[in-house]
């Protein structure tokens, strides 16, 4: 069936779009829905799984696999709780936080543009706001089998402190040489005091974080080094040079370990907003760690017998901020010919969360397709719909961000093809059965 070509396209415009068909097709819904959702904490469904499992492959590639001066860990979520002491987040991971007393409600006093009316005063719909204090964002938990004898303890708010405690073991482990790097993927948790724009600002979320460590003399070479590798990333994520910045930070915005710091942002229907930060972290994470454990996490140069602290170049990234990129990037409103429409997610093949939908014309057909299914299966992530008109299989796949259905019709008993249809352009190629996966193997991997 050939279908009608596009006249028009426009980009998403406003998040309540993509947050419906988020939760309608599964990619991404409230979390503890039946409960009535809990803020700021959000569940992946099936197609939002492999899309971030694509991504975080995607990254694990390029920034661990990829490079021989940088080794992955996994480490535990809770760390000692001295760990926050030396990291400074104790005493400085806090927003400056306000109350209104009429409405109840809770501010950051640097985001009082986005309160909103107050709807409790009589005469005003202004806040009657108290004045800043500063609230810790890093969530507590109890460690120990009994109340009085457990002790307090911290979910990571970041998840690079843990690389600076095993940064010594890693080195020595790995057979690691400064400079070198160590990288990993996992939850971060931060008690935000208003979680907000979808996924954006969660109180849960992830992070990929690489720490590399390098001597003093070459920190701005590896944080160029970096910011140009970590550009490249998002360049081939799909992200063009109009929807992607560089925004270096002002002294008074840097963080307490930060000596210089550039933010990747991505231009959301919301705006401008950080995807990723590369720091250059100086000695403080090791400089700390090594006062607080007592333990020194100097290096000692094998030639020239220098001791001294490595330097940190850090790049972290949020994995659920730049999915919900890759999800407002790709979708599409589409007018068709005639009048008809349609919505299209335009993930790049290699990160789409179904690569290959198969679609028998008719249930008569399911031997082939179901032989189709299970050779593709082999190396895709392949669906498989028998249901509907073939209209609306396709919509359903273009809502998906299927790049590829793949039909098997009543000839293709006769000569032994199955018809190929690309999401995009909705062109049709028919090609011999025994070469569907490697015709689709070859656009998926295409970079
Ligand atoms: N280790 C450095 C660090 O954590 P950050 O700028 O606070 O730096 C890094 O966070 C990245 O983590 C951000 O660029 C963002 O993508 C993500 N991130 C931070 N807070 C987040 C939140 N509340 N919800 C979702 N992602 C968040």
């Amino acid at each position: 069936m050939s279908e009608a070509s596009v006249t028009s396209e426009t980009r998403l415009e406003r998040m309540e779009d993509l947050v419906s068909l988020c939760a309608r097709r599964g990619f991404i819904f409230q979390s503890s829905e039946i409960y009535g959702g809990i803020n700021g904490f959000w569940d992946y469904g099936p197609l939002g799984t492999e899309l971030k499992n694509n991504l975080k492959s995607r990254w694990w590639q390029r920034v661990v696999r990829a490079r021989p001066d940088v080794e992955g860990i996994d480490s535990a979520i809770i760390a000692h709780p001295r760990t926050w002491e030396a990291s400074g987040h104790v005493e400085h991971f806090t927003d400056p936080m306000v109350d209104c007393r009429a409405c109840k409600k809770r501010f950051r006093a640097d985001q009082l543009a986005d309160a909103g009316p107050c709807n409790s005063r009589e005469g005003t719909s202004e806040h009657d706001l108290t004045d800043p204090r500063s609230f810790n964002l890093m969530l507590k938990t109890q460690i120990g089998a009994s109340e009085e004898a457990a002790s307090e303890a911290y979910l990571r708010a970041e998840t690079c402190q843990p690389i600076f405690n095993d940064f010594k073991r890693v080195r020595e482990a790995a057979r690691q040489k400064i400079p070198f790097g160590i990288a990993q993927i996992g939850k971060a948790f931060r008690n935000e005091i208003n979680p907000r724009n979808f996924t954006f600002r969660s109180r849960e979320f992830e992070q990929a974080e690489l720490e590399f460590f390098c001597h003093p003399s070459e920190r701005e070479k590896w944080f160029e080094h970096w910011l140009e590798q970590r550009l490249a990333f998002h360049r081939e994520l799909g992200f063009d040079d109009d929807h992607l910045q560089t925004r270096p930070h002002a002294d008074d915005e840097l963080a307490h370990y930060a000596r210089a710091a550039v933010d990747v942002e991505y231009l959301f229907p919301f705006g401008w907003q950080e995807i990723e930060g590369v720091h250059d972290r100086g000695d403080w994470d090791l400089s700390r760690h090594s006062e607080y454990s007592g333990k020194d996490l100097g290096i000692t140069d094998p030639e020239t017998k220098e001791h001294y602290v490595p330097m940190v170049i850090e790049t972290s990234v949020g994995v659920d901020r730049t999915c919900l990129a890759l999800l407002v990037d790709a979708y599409r409103e589409e007018a068709l010919e005639g009048g008809d429409s349609r919505v299209v997610m335009r993930f790049h093949p290699s990160l789409a969360p179904i690569q290959a939908a198969v679609l028998p014309l008719s249930k008569k057909l399911a031997e082939p397709a179901h032989a189709v299914e299970a050779e593709l299966r082999r190396e895709l992530n392949v669906f498989y719909d028998d249901a509907g008109n073939i209209g609306r299989r396709y919509r359903r796949q273009d809502e998906a961000g299927t790049p590829f259905c793949v039909t098997i019709d009543f000839e293709s008993g006769d000569d032994g093809k199955a018809t190929i249809r690309d999401r995009d352009s909705m062109r049709q190629d028919r090609v011999p059965l025994e070469g569907v996966l490697a015709y689709l193997r070859d656009r998926v991997r295409g970079e």
